[in-house]
């Protein structure tokens, strides 16, 4: 496909004994924002070394524009990586950090300084350009970071976890700021996070990895809604857990009984083949759940005990116990809820489930 600037057929990475990718293909679209989204040590600083040509698969084909680049050395891909820790030489100048990597490619002097002075001003540095480089802030020294990368023009740049040494509001800041870099620069981006708040804020597609493999690629909206793996579903978006049996099928649904005794109906979606009797977990997130006004009029309806509120500006958070052990956590604007609750740990409430914010899941390991 001409329109994947990056490719990688089937690769695998071993290291001895230690499968670390395992059988992994991705495509990645010219000028998209891709995200790799996964825990420490599922291999997303892998899959970035083998696009860059720092590591080599053990298995399978890389390619760069459609053609194989398995035996290009690193330099000869135009492939730049923006890395967590900065990296910038603490002995140059602001300026001259961003125009470093032109040295090599015999830019003369003057149209390095112009180059470098369009990218500081594209990150919002223009006035720091003779600064010595350690002289700046973390979120300065990152953008720096960037716009050394992008002075290069590379086809794909490459970040690795760039926002996670710095404070949540920076983080933030940074996060719409390199989103509008990227838009404006058009140039692929290949993000790793392990942070799926970031993934979901900034990624044109996340691809949600998960032991060497990628459990599911798709659009933000199509991971957080359409979650195809108990795993996705777990892992993006806080999510409540609600494990029972199936005690009966129903044309699109399946009814649910939890060991509390309450019985939810929930669709099957992705679920699978799930017959009578099997063993489900339900999966809910905090801000589908309701308070039910009136229990009689409702469908889906948990009793559950109030354990603790949590005042959060506009919204509250409540955790509720259900039955013995299961214990939920809802989301709610303060002003939707009865004014008694606050003052009433222990008490009984009603909670509404509504069936579309409900996902089953077959419990066991996942594929
Ligand atoms: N050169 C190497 N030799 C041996 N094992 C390695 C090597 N590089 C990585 N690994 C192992 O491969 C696995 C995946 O590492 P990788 O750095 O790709 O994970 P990651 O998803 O980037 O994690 P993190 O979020 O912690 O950065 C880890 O178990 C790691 O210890
Ligand atoms: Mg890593």
């Amino acid at each position: 496909m001409m329109d994947a600037v990056v490719r990688l057929d089937r690769v695998s990475k071993r290291f001895g004994s230690l499968v670390v990718l395992d059988d992994l293909s991705l495509e990645v679209r010219r000028g998209e924002f891709l995200t790799l989204l996964g825990e420490s040590g599922c291999g997303k600083t892998t899959t970035l070394r083998i696009i860059s040509g720092f590591e080599e698969p053990t298995d399978g084909a890389v390619y760069l524009n459609g053609r194989l680049v398995n035996a290009v050395p690193a330099y000869r891909r135009r492939v730049n990586t923006v890395f967590q820790n900065y990296a910038l030489f603490p002995h140059m100048t602001v300026g001259e950090n961003v125009e470093y990597g032109l040295r090599f490619d015999r830019v003369p002097r003057r149209e390095r300084r112009r180059l470098a002075e369009e990218m500081l001003a594209r990150v919002g540095l223009a006035d720091k350009i003779d600064r010595q480089s350690t002289a700046l802030s973390g979120g300065q020294m990152q953008r720096v970071a960037l716009a050394r990368a992008l002075i290069k023009k590379p086809e794909v740049l490459l970040l690795d976890e760039p926002l996670s040494a710095l404070d949540a509001r920076l983080r933030k800041e940074l996060q719409l700021e390199l989103k509008r870099t990227q838009r404006e620069t058009g140039i692929t981006f290949v993000y790793v996070t392990h942070d799926q708040e970031e993934a979901l804020v900034m990624s044109d597609r996340i691809a949600v990895m998960e032991r060497g493999h990628i459990r599911q690629l798709g659009r933000p909206d199509d991971v957080f809604e359409r979650p195809e793996t108990l795993f996705v579903a777990e892992f993006v978006g806080a999510s409540n857990k609600l494990d029972g049996r199936v005690v009966e099928i129903r044309h699109n649904s399946v009814i649910v009984a939890l060991p509390s005794g309450d019985r939810l109906e929930a669709p099957t979606r992705s679920a699978g083949d799930l017959a009578t009797g099997t063993d489900v977990r339900l999966i809910v997130r905090p801000e589908h759940l309701r308070v039910a006004a009136d229990s009689s009029a409702a469908t889906n309806v948990v009793r559950a005990v109030l354990e603790d509120i949590i005042y959060l500006g506009s919204d509250r958070k409540l955790t509720l116990r259900v039955g013995e052990r299961l214990r939920i956590e809802l989301q709610e604007r303060g002003d939707r809820l009865p004014p008694c609750l606050g003052t009433r740990l222990g008490m009984t409430v009603d909670i509404e489930i509504p069936p579309d914010a409900l996902y089953a899941f077959r419990k066991g390991r996942g594929e």
